[in-house]
């Protein structure tokens, strides 16, 4: 049994943390920062109430919020060129993953000389980076889904090619994260279950990931009962703190967990929102009870006990049924034709996604005919 384990950032958690910020950047030694968002969120009180608390502290920040979602590589060059004109010392990555992706992006590439496409994560391609030059960073998620926040990577989309790429480096890893749920009460009904899913996804496929790892699996089983319990009541009731909080706990263990691995929900969903900038986390809520089907003889014990601790029959099929339901009342398209897909485009999408980097983790070997028939099972919404 051998195995690199590592383990994530200090997390400081709890409703209203977010005064701690100012705090927080002297903690870890940032004195200029630039906080770095998404052009949605830039202008919505959540946002403009911390920049005030940071001005209201003395802090001297600045803001560079010309992010999109599924963000481009050029977001991270125009904000190393902000950074630096503005010279700021470190970077406050605030967002839903889109913007803490940036954000952190901005901090690592702002000291490099060589392109971000050579710190694709790939082999020991990190080790090409300057690491003293890379700046600190403090992350603030918005959103409960990604868990970018405790993550060592950024997820990139290449224009030229339509493919999303993971830029990885050790110390892109946030100093110091704020996680705090009230940041997360304004999300659109849309983004919470979107994001929700996500997370779900992520301790889904790293419980299911093939490898040795019971840190993780221990994680992952529990953020998922965590996601099953509370996502029903943070929709049903946005302003519900505590099952706000257990999202966000929940968001940041699926990525602590997908270390361990992930699978074919994200090999199949990054071409997907790649191509057709479609919300990540959605996407995978539609690809997953495919997936898990398509998986099932690999995996069939372990979601029969993953299920167990979960409070249902302890039986793979309680388990799918329990991630139908869900998707059911929440409203999670069913089928790619709901997401707005089109079909024409399904050997490419199957080539994108046996290349993706999730692909390792899956289960059982991914290959573009097992891509493919999970692409038509998710058009035709066929469970079988
Ligand atoms: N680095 C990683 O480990 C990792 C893991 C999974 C996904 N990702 C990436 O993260 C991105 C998706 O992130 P996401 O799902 O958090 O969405 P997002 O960051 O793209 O945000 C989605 C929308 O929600 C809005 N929003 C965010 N927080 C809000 C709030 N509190 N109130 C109101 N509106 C709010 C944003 O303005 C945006 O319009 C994708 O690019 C995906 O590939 C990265
Ligand atoms: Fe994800």
């Amino acid at each position: 049994m051998r195995a690199n384990w590592n383990y994530p950032t200090a997390v400081r958690f709890g409703a209203g943390r977010v005064a701690e910020l100012p705090e927080a950047l002297k903690a870890v030694g940032i004195v200029k920062p630039l906080l770095v968002t998404d052009a949605g969120l830039v202008n919505l009180p959540v946002t403009q109430d911390t920049l005030k608390l940071l001005r209201n502290a003395g802090v001297e920040v600045g803001l560079f919020a010309d992010v999109k979602q599924n963000p481009p590589a050029a977001n991270v060059e125009a904000g190393v060129a902000a950074l630096k004109a503005g010279g700021h010392d470190g970077v406050i990555a605030f967002g839903g993953g889109s913007g803490l992706d940036v954000g952190k992006a901005i901090a690592f590439m702002a000291g490099q000389t060589r392109p971000i496409w050579d710190f694709e994560d790939i082999g020991d391609w990190w080790t090409r980076a300057d690491a003293k030059a890379i700046l600190p960073i403090v992350a603030v998620p918005t959103t409960a889904g990604t868990g970018s926040e405790v993550g060592r990577a950024s997820v990139v989309t290449d224009e030229a090619t339509h493919t999303k790429k993971i830029i990885f480096h050790p110390l892109m890893q946030p100093k110091l994260v704020i996680a705090d749920p009230e940041l997360t009460v304004g999300m659109p009904r849309f983004i919470t279950v979107g994001t929700g899913f996500d997370a779900l996804a992520h301790c889904i496929e790293a419980y299911s990931a093939a490898g040795f790892h019971p840190l993780a699996d221990g994680i992952a089983a529990e953020g998922t009962r965590l996601v099953l319990e509370n996502l029903p009541r943070v929709v049903a009731d946005p302003n519900d703190i505590e099952a706000r909080g257990n999202m966000m706990a929940a968001a940041l263990m699926g990525a602590t967990a997908f270390q361990k691995g992930l699978g074919a929900v994200h090999s199949l969903s990054h071409p997907i929102g790649a191509v057709y900038d479609t919300h990540h986390g959605m996407t995978n809520g539609t690809f997953l009870p495919y997936v898990l089907i398509a998986n099932r003889n690999a995996i069939e014990a372990r979601m029969a006990r993953l299920a167990a601790y979960c409070g249902l029959p302890p039986s793979f099929d309680a388990f799918l049924n329990a991630i139908l339901a869900l998707r059911e009342k929440l409203g999670v398209p069913h089928t790619l034709r709901d997401l707005k897909i089109p079909a024409d485009r399904r050997d490419e999408i199957a080539t994108m996604a046996v290349a993706d980097p999730s692909t390792g983790g899956n289960p059982v070997t991914l290959d573009e005919k097992l891509a493919g028939r999970i692409f038509d099972m998710a058009m035709e919404g066929r469970l079988a």
